[in-house]
């Protein structure tokens, strides 16, 4: 953090406004499939999982792997539950062996893409560059992006926490109308509480995603930032689920493992 960030961090806070009536944000509860789940056991989980969850005021998400996407959509037809992808490329279509296009995406009927997990950063050479070009590339398709941030251990433990996300925030975000900020779905997901059954304490990951909705309201200000729907992830259970999405910036979960099962699934959205 630079003295200039460090003199702007209290030059605009977002005031916990999400009780008052006016700017009542939504809870967006999604599940994050990763590599699991064929169609047959797809739409055996939807059938099961949509019931559970049509009287929710929640919005419900399933991003599940691009095999499964048209027979998700089909199974969901009908219900509250809404499908999402995991990745896209930017480029509308090309010579890009193995891609999938977000006009694809949109061909199809889906409504939303995971962009920017950090398993992708990881595993796929994902950049903050990328993560900006597809969040562009979404809204041109008019897909609603779940952008992910998040630090790990090491960064955590030397203090970084709110350097790295905020900055991940910052240059994901580059370039957006304030209108593309307010559709954008944040995602903190810090990445030592991935698959690991730590969980940030509610604490935590409230300040977390405080210091997000801070720099939005730094940049976009504090009207975009009180909008945005910023989620947490990171060994998100049933257990834990209620405490976590009750607290004033946590808007809803970005779920892993536990979106693979419909009954617990269910329970996290009606938490
Ligand atoms: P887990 O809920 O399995 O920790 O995964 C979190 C996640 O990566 C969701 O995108």
């Amino acid at each position: 953090m630079t003295k200039n960030d460090k003199n702007m961090k209290h030059f605009c806070t977002v005031p916990n406004v999400s009780k008052k009536e006016d700017f009542m944000r939504r809870k967006v509860i999604a599940g994050n499939w990763k590599m699991n789940m064929l169609p047959n056991e797809a739409i055996d989980f939807i059938e099961k999982f949509a019931p559970q969850v049509e009287k929710t005021n929640n919005e419900v998400i399933l991003c599940v792997p691009y095999t499964d996407l048209f027979y998700a959509l089909l199974t969901a037809q009908g219900t509250n539950v809404k499908i999402g992808a995991q990745n896209m490329h930017f480029e509308e279509t090309g010579a890009y062996t193995g891609e999938v296009s977000g006009k694809m995406l949109k061909s199809i009927g889906v409504e939303y893409v995971i962009i920017g997990h950090s398993e992708r950063r990881q595993y796929f050479n994902e950049t903050d560059e990328t993560v900006n070009k597809k969040i562009k590339a979404a809204f041109v398709n008019e897909l609603k992006p779940i952008v992910c941030v998040g630090e790990t251990l090491e960064q955590r433990e030397a203090n970084k926490t709110e350097e790295i996300i905020t900055k991940q925030t910052e240059l994901a975000l580059q370039g957006l109308t304030q209108e593309q900020v307010e559709n954008t779905i944040i995602a903190y997901e810090p990445i030592w509480a991935i698959g690991t059954g730590k969980t940030a304490t509610a604490d935590d990951a409230n300040n977390s995603i405080k210091a997000i909705r801070d720099k939005i309201c730094q940049i976009y200000g504090q009207m975009t930032a009180e909008r945005v729907i910023i989620q947490y992830g990171g060994s998100v259970k049933s257990t834990n689920a209620k405490e976590l999405f009750e607290m004033s910036d946590i808007d809803g979960g970005l779920v892993g493992g536990a979106s693979l099962k419909p009954d617990e699934f269910a329970k996290i959205v009606n938490f």
